[in-house]
C-alpha cells in the first residue's frame, strides 16, 4: 500500500515535472546563433516547443517557436488577447516560398477560414517586431522568431499554435480539422 501511494506520486512528479517550463528537454536546445531565452516550454501538441524572453518592465516577449518540418508546409504561433481558439488570434507564420526564400509575417487569425497569404500580412492588435524564420537542418525543424509587446497588463496569456502540410501558390493552406491540429492551444505565463 505504501509503496504503491510512493510510484504513484512519483509518476504524477514527473508528469508534472515534463510540462514545467524550463524543462531539462527544450533547456538544453542549441539555437543555430546561439541565441539564449531565459525560459522555454514543451508545447503538448504537434512536438512543438515556445522559447521566451519576458522583460516585464515595458511588458513585451521575445519568442523562438520550433515545429518539426519535413521541409514542406507552414508553422505559426500566435496569442489570442481576448479569447481561448483560434479566431482572434495575432500570429506570426512563417512557409518556404517557391523562390527559395523561407518567408515569416504577423498575421491575424479573423475566422476559420483566413487568408494567410503574404500579400495579405496584417498588422496585429499590438506591435510585433523582429519576425524571423529560419529551418534547421539538425532536428528538422522550422523555427519562428517574434518580439511581441504584450497587449494589456499581466504575463499570462492564451496562445495557439499550429502546423500545416501543404502550401498552395504560395498561400499556407488549411491544416488538418482533428486531432492534435485542433488542439494545440493553451495557457502561458511568461514570467515562469
Ligand atoms: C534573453 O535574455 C538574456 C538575459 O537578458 C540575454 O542574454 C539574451 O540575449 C536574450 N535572448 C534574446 C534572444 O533576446
Ligand atoms: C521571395 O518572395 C518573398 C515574398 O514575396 C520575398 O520577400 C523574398 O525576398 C523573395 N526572395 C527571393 C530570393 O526572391
Ligand atoms: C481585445 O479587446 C480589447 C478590449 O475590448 C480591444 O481594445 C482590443 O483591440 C482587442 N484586441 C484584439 C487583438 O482584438
Amino acid at each position: 500500500m505504501a509503496l504503491s501511494l510512493f510510484l504513484l506520486a512519483t509518476i504524477a512528479f514527473s508528469s508534472v515535472t515534463a510540462q514545467s517550463p524550463s524543462s531539462s528537454s527544450c533547456a538544453s536546445h542549441t539555437f543555430s546563433s546561439s541565441q539564449l531565452y531565459g525560459s522555454c516550454a514543451t508545447l503538448p501538441h504537434l512536438g512543438t516547443t515556445l522559447h521566451y524572453n519576458y522583460t516585464a518592465a515595458g511588458n513585451t516577449v521575445s519568442v523562438a517557436f520550433r515545429a518539426p518540418s519535413k521541409g514542406a508546409g507552414w508553422v505559426a504561433w500566435g496569442l489570442n488577447p481576448n479569447g481561448t481558439g483560434m479566431v482572434g488570434t495575432q500570429a506570426v507564420v512563417a512557409f518556404r516560398h517557391s523562390n527559395g526564400s523561407l518567408v515569416a509575417y504577423p498575421t491575424v487569425l479573423d475566422s476559420y477560414a483566413p487568408s494567410m497569404a503574404p500579400a495579405d500580412a496584417a498588422e496585429l492588435g499590438f506591435p510585433v517586431s523582429d519576425v524571423a524564420a529560419e529551418y534547421a537542418k539538425k532536428g528538422g525543424e522550422m523555427v519562428v522568431y517574434a518580439t511581441v509587446a504584450l497587449p494589456g497588463k499581466g504575463s499570462k496569456f492564451n496562445h495557439v499554435w499550429q502546423q500545416g502540410s501543404s502550401v498552395v501558390n504560395d498561400v499556407p493552406a488549411a491544416h488538418p480539422t482533428t486531432g492534435d491540429n485542433i488542439l494545440s492551444t493553451g495557457a502561458i505565463d511568461f514570467s515562469k
